[in-house]
């Protein structure tokens, strides 16, 4: 029997390490662990709750106001004895932040190997995204395993010089855990509010877009409505508090708009199935999207998302007011541009992703 160990932090991990978490606890060859570092705290514990997950150690860091230092070097502290005490065969984390480099570094200084799932996306831009590109690249010369999402992010990685034996092409486990929360029957109070209109889903959070391009993009959504008197925005904010003032600030007065809690995960999924448009600066979305046959202009000026672009589902429009405007306009009154763009194929998996992680996590671990 060997034990791995999960280790996430916040909503976007904790969302696609799920689907491999409940495959590997009904895999008997297998020991799972999960350590959550909750760099987020209530975002997190909504999807521990939503896939009934309960962590075996929570080494509860979140503080407002917390920096990339702070929470880099509180996990760095509070995971060592977790890692001492388990030494686990492997260490699982996920994707491109502080919390997955942070348990990566960690477990690297202790010589215990790392799994990176979602393995090989890049922008190759240093500061966009912001610190999530370097978080990423760093990990990759960490980890001894590698599953890539797509083709493009291992190609990615053999480009970079790692061992093409240690890559896994699996598809992305956002893919997996739609199955766990799409419901033909959904009902919600924000889609009560909205009905017999246009729904388009707003969520924006980046940290390179707190510097400008948040007010950017608030302001082009205002001048939308005011344009559409057909759409109603719902703005599920992030909590983090300099975002929430902002977005109250200036979309409050506009009865168009509402701004509601970060909503559980079963409730966003469904939330895009009936939304006509997202227009967003997340990474996850842009993988759910596509799925969900829902087209996204994507609010930066990178994508570590190229497939989704290819495929034709997203665009990457940036945080530019007008352009914003534009695009979003267009989608609301051309039809065959809409059409286009909403019947674009998935590029991003199957829905078995986690099956395929296991069993190549599986084969090394009886190889070695
Ligand atoms: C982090 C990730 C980012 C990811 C995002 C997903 C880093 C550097 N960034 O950014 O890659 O896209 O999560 O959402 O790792 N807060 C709460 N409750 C919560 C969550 C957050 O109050 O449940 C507030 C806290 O005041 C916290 C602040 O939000 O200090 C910022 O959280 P933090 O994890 O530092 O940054 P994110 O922008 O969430
Ligand atoms: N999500 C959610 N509730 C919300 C907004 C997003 O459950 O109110 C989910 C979304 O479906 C996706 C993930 O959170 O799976 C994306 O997280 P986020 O945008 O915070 O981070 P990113 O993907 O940009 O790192």
């Amino acid at each position: 029997m060997y034990t791995i160990m999960s280790i996430f932090g916040t909503r976007p991990e904790a969302i696609k390490m799920a689907p491999i978490i409940h495959a590997a606890t009904q895999d008997e060859q297998l020991k799972s662990l999960v350590c959550v570092s909750a760099q987020h705290r209530e975002m997190l514990d909504g999807v521990l709750h939503a896939f009934s997950i309960t962590p075996d150690y929570d080494l509860d860091i979140m503080r407002h106001g917390q920096t990339l230092q702070s929470i880099t070097s509180l996990i760095l502290e509070k995971l060592t004895p977790v890692l001492e005490k388990e030494r686990p065969d492997m260490v699982l984390v996920h994707g491109d932040t502080t919390t997955t480099f942070a348990a990566a570094l960690c477990a690297f200084y202790l010589q215990i190997p790392v799994a990176h799932v979602e393995a090989g996306l890049r922008t190759y831009h240093r500061y966009s995204p912001f610190p999530e590109e370097i978080n990423r690249q760093m990990v990759s010369r960490i980890s001894t395993l590698h599953f890539a999402p797509t083709q493009t992010s291992a190609q990615h990685l053999l480009n970079e010089g790692v061992d093409e034996h240690t890559i896994f092409v699996t598809g992305n486990t956002a893919i997996d855990a739609l199955q766990y929360t799409v419901d033909e029957h959904f009902e919600h109070p924000a889609l009560t509010w909205a009905k017999g209109h246009r729904i388009i889903l707003l969520t924006a959070h980046r940290r390179e877009n707190q510097q400008g391009g948040l007010q950017q993009i608030f302001a082009a959504v205002k001048k939308l409505c005011a344009r559409f008197e057909d759409i109603r925005v719902i703005y599920p904010c992030h909590r983090n508090p300099m975002i929430q003032q902002l977005a109250h600030e200036m979309l409050d007065d506009c009865d168009q708009i509402r701004i509601i809690e970060p909503l559980e995960v079963y409730d966003f999924h469904n939330l895009i199935r009936h939304s006509y448009l997202l227009l967003t600066d997340s990474g996850g979305i842009q993988e759910e999207a596509p799925s969900l046959g829902k087209p996204v202009l994507v609010l930066r000026d990178t994508t570590e998302r190229p497939e989704g672009v290819k495929a034709g589902t997203l665009r990457l429009v940036g945080t530019d007011e007008e352009t914003i405007l534009q695009h979003a306009s267009e989608l609301l009154t051309d039809k065959t541009a809409y059409a286009k763009m909403s019947n674009a194929s998935n590029p991003y998996g199957d829905g078995k992703a986690s099956q395929r992680i296991l069993r190549a996590l599986n084969t090394y671990l009886h190889d070695k």
